[in-house]
C-alpha cells in the first residue's frame, strides 16, 4: 500500500463490474494470470458473494455501497496482513471524515464503526511467494455501506450506513476516487499507528477474546502495539499482544 505510493493515479488500472461475485475473488483470479507490476483496482456496484473475515459473508446489495479491492505487490516484504489492514482502516476513516464529515472509529482490526454500528469492513488476503521472498501480491478489499437499505434482522442490530450516519447521500464515485488516491498516498507508518490508536473504539474497554485454539477469556484493552496488535490485560494482570490471525474480540457492551 504505502510502499507503492503512485503519484500518477491516472495510470492505475481500474476494472469495473456492475455485479460480480466478489471483487477480492476477481482480484485473485487476475493475480493468478498476470504479474503484478503495477496496482490494479477492482470496483463493483454489487456483489453476489461478498466475503468477510472468518468465512463470513458481507452484505453487498447493488448500488448500496462501495465494494472495492486493491491488488498490488508490497515493496516491503516485512509488512504483515494485520498492519496492511490497520493502515487501510485509517485511510478509510480519513476519507469518510473528509468527504462525508462522518465521525468514525476503528474496531480492531478491520471494522469501521459509527455510533456502535459497523459501517465498513476490510478483508486483506495475500499470497506468499514459494521462494520465501514475502508476498507475491496482496489484495485489500473494502466494503463501505453507503445508502440506507433494509438489512436482515440480524444485521440491522449491528450495521449502519453512511447515509444513516450523516443524514446525507454521499457520491459513491467521489468516495471511490478519494479512497484510491488516499490508499496509494505515502504515509509515515508511526503516524498511521498513532492515528489508528486515536480512532480505536476498543482501548479502555472490556472485551471477550476468542482465540482460534478455542480458548475464550475476558480482558481489558490497554493499547495498540506498533505491529497493530491489540494489547490486552487479563484479570490476573498478564499483558498480551493479540495478533488478528489468532483471535477475534467481542466488546462486552454489544455484540460485534
Ligand atoms: C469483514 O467485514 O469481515 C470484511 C468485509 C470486506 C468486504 C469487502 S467488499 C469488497 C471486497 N470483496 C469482498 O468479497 N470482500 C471485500
Amino acid at each position: 500500500m504505502l510502499e507503492n505510493a503512485n503519484k500518477d493515479l491516472q495510470n492505475i488500472k481500474i476494472i469495473r463490474y456492475t455485479v460480480t461475485d466478489s471483487t477480492n475473488t476477481r482480484a485473485r483470479e487476475y493475480a493468478e494470470k498476470h504479474s503484478i507490476d503495477a496496482p490494479v483496482v477492482f470496483i463493483a456496484d454489487g456483489q453476489t458473494s461478498g466475503r468477510g473475515r472468518r468465512g463470513r459473508s458481507f452484505d453487498s446489495q447493488t448500488d448500496a455501497g462501495l465494494y472495492i479491492s486493491f491488488l498490488y505487490k508490497p515493496k516491503t516484504q516485512s509488512l504483515d496482513v494485520s498492519k496492511i489492514t490497520a493502515f487501510a482502516a485509517v485511510k478509510v476513516c480519513r476519507v469518510l471524515s473528509r468527504c462525508a464529515g462522518a465521525d468514525v472509529g476503528i474496531k480492531w482490526v478491520n471494522d469501521i464503526y459509527h455510533n456502535g454500528k459497523k459501517l465498513c469492513g476490510i478483508l486483506t488476503e495475500g499470497e506468499f511467494s514459494l521462494n520465501g521472498k514475502g508476498f507475491d501480491y496482496v489484495i485489500c478489499g473494502i466494503g463501505i455501506n453507503i445508502r440506507k437499505r433494509k438489512f436482515s434482522e440480524e444485521l440491522s442490530e449491528i450495521a449502519t450506513t453512511l447515509e444513516d450516519a450523516t443524514g446525507e447521500s454521499v457520491d459513491k464515485e467521489l468516495l471511490a476516487s478519494e479512497l484510491i488516491a488516499e490508499f496509494f498516498s505515502s504515509s509515515d507508518t508511526s503516524e498511521l499507528i498513532r492515528e489508528y490508536k486515536a480512532r480505536s473504539v476498543l482501548i479502555g474497554n472490556d472485551v471477550e477474546v476468542h482465540a482460534i485454539s478455542g480458548e475464550i477469556y475476558s480482558a481489558r484493552v490497554i493499547d495498540i502495539s506498533e505491529n497493530a496488535g491489540l494489547v490486552v490485560q487479563t484479570a490476573d494482570g498478564e499483558v498480551k499482544e493479540l495478533i488478528s490471525a489468532e483471535v477475534s474480540v467481542r466488546k462486552k457492551s454489544f455484540s460485534i
